[in-house]
């Protein structure tokens, strides 16, 4: 090699190359299958493999590693099982798990792998998330201080929500928590939120019937459903509710305001309980892993409301929690009620009474909403709420035939006028409009001569009227007594005295 200019002497180079050249062995690992079962795969091999990270096989399909063995990695197969056999390579990808985010995924049905299940085209995207992230540090996050109307009379007057809030839906099979939840995706319909919906383990029926209503409802077109079916395997549905994180993480951090549903959490504990004992796990309380507590935990802290220089996005969520026989004591439940920022308490013992939507408003609270509650509602909703909680307290004590003090009869004809004009059905969720119309209705004495169908009637009559929006919410209280006089007035009701 010349000493002169050695770089410009490439002859040379090449023949010194070859000179010092020694064969050596790259090193890459190889692993093999050992089994496969249950959406589980055991690998054998791979000393370098890290949880969380994606291997894959030979014949292309993916799995999650899951589980680090001494001996043996147990990983969460991502595709189909089909075309695998013990004996498979398999290598490390070094890549996360994570799925495509964005507008693309509007409208749309897809599993917890972004993966179409509508039978349109692989939804379009620019960009992809991780599925396991931080939440945003403190220093990102701002009060939450603007509501997340939800349509419902009894939520927004009385456990009002805010946007970044986390509140849990919680009751046995079949109180209606599913409705409350689709209900207040369709309040979304116009006020500019994305909702993410995610069906964790319902079956197949259950699940085109809620996308049908959304559809029928025409909010399909604001929302992306994250559905892991009950016949999928435990992995895809432990992964489901970090799916629809992801996608509404995405909107949150482009300044978006996006309301999430994981539908529900029970099952998705489930799951993981499943996925730990196939992995062979040892069981913590009630036979779920240690680590429910901190994953859900991690899940939920993912929402929050934004700070201005990061945009103001907003990720309100609403996990629902099935309990037995109105157990709230169990793991699963105490665990969300700790995590959440308040619970919405659905009782059956009111569905059967037909009070619907069942909320028992004296088992539920929402510990920040209240902050951002519309002010001119919480004005009106105040003694309302007060009235109806009286009544409730002192409806106890009728039920045992005790003599009553005078005054106490008034009370108890308001709470059944008010727990009349509480009832609501499903998909008609009120505007802001609506629900101060009702409330300055009642407060104004316009339904305390009426009971039953008649207050019904009148109430359906004054809501049409106000569908149309009214003084504005900013107007005075005066300016919403006159409308409401009118309104009754038009639709042949007498102006409140
Ligand atoms: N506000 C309501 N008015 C009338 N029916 C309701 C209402 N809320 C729920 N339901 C009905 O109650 C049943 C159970 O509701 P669902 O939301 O599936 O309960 P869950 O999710 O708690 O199991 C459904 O048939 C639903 O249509
Ligand atoms: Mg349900």
């Amino acid at each position: 090699m010349s000493s002169d200019h050695p770089a410009l002497n490439t002859g040379d180079l090449r023949s010194q190359w070859l000179a010092d050249y020694q064969p050596q062995l790259r090193i890459s690992e190889i692993g093999k299958l050992a089994a496969i079962g249950d959406g589980i795969a055991w690998i054998e091999g791979l000393p370098s493999a890290a949880m969380d990270q994606i291997l894959r096989f030979e014949n292309g399909s993916e799995a999650l590693v899951f589980h680090l063995g001494s001996k043996r990695i147990g990983a969460i197969l991502l595709g189909q099982e089909d075309g695998l056999a013990a004996g498979a390579a398999a290598h490390l990808t070094g890549r996360r798990l994570d799925i495509g985010v964005g507008d693309g995924f509007l409208g749309r049905v897809v599993d917890p792998l972004g993966n179409p299940l509508d039978g349109g085209p692989q939804p379009q995207f620019s960009r992809r998330r991780s599925l396991e992230v931080s939440s945003p540090p403190i220093t990102a996050r701002d009060f939450v201080r603007r509501p997340l109307l939800s349509g419902s009379k009894m939520v927004d007057t009385m456990i009002p929500i805010g946007k970044g809030q986390r509140q849990l839906i919680i009751g046995d099979a079949g109180t209606g928590k599913s409705s409350l939840a689709m209900d207040t995706i369709i309040a979304q319909k116009g006020r500019d939120v994305l909702c993410v919906y995610v069906l964790i383990s319902q079956k197949r029926s259950a699940v085109v019937a809620t996308i049908e209503t959304l559809r029928r409802a025409s909010v399909l077109d604001i929302s992306c459903v994250v559905v892991a079916e009950a016949t999928t395997t435990p992995g895809l549905k432990f992964l489901a509710p970090f799916a629809g994180c992801a996608l509404a993480e995405e909107w949150m951090w482009s300044g978006r305001d996006v309301l999430v549903v994981y539908d529900d959490l029970t099952t998705h504990a489930r799951a993981y309980r499943e996925l730990s004992l196939l992995l062979r796990r040892p069981p913590g309380r009630e036979a779920y892993p240690g680590d429910i507590f901190y994953l859900h935990a991690r899940l939920l802290e993912r929402s929050t409301c934004l700070a201005a220089r990061y945009g103001s996005g907003s990720m309100t969520a609403l996990p629902i929690v099935e309990t037995e026989q109105g157990e709230i004591a169990a793991y699963i439940p105490t665990n969300l009620i700790s995590i959440t920022d308040g619970q919405i308490y659905l009782d059956p013992a009111f569905y059967a009474r037909g009070f619907l939507p069942a909320i028992d408003i004296t088992r539920s609270v929402s510990r920040i909403g209240g902050k951002a509650q519309l002010p001119a509602i919480k004005g009106e909703a105040g003694r309302m709420k007060l009235d109806f909680l009286q009544f409730l307290e002192l409806e106890v004590f009728t039920r045992f035939g005790s003599r009553l003090e005078a005054g106490v009869d008034a009370k108890i004809r308001r709470g059944c006028l008010l727990r009349e004009l509480l009832k609501q059905e499903r998909l008609a969720p009120l505007s802001p409009e609506q629900q101060l119309a009702w409330l300055v209705a009642y407060n104004e004495g316009a339904f305390d001569a009426l009971a039953g169908a008649a207050v019904q009637a009148r109430l359906a009559r004054l809501l049409h009227k106000a569908a149309a929006g009214g003084p504005g919410l900013a107007a005075g209280r005066d300016a919403w007594r006159e409308a409401v006089a009118g309104w009754l007035h038009e639709a042949g009701d007498e102006p409140p005295a």
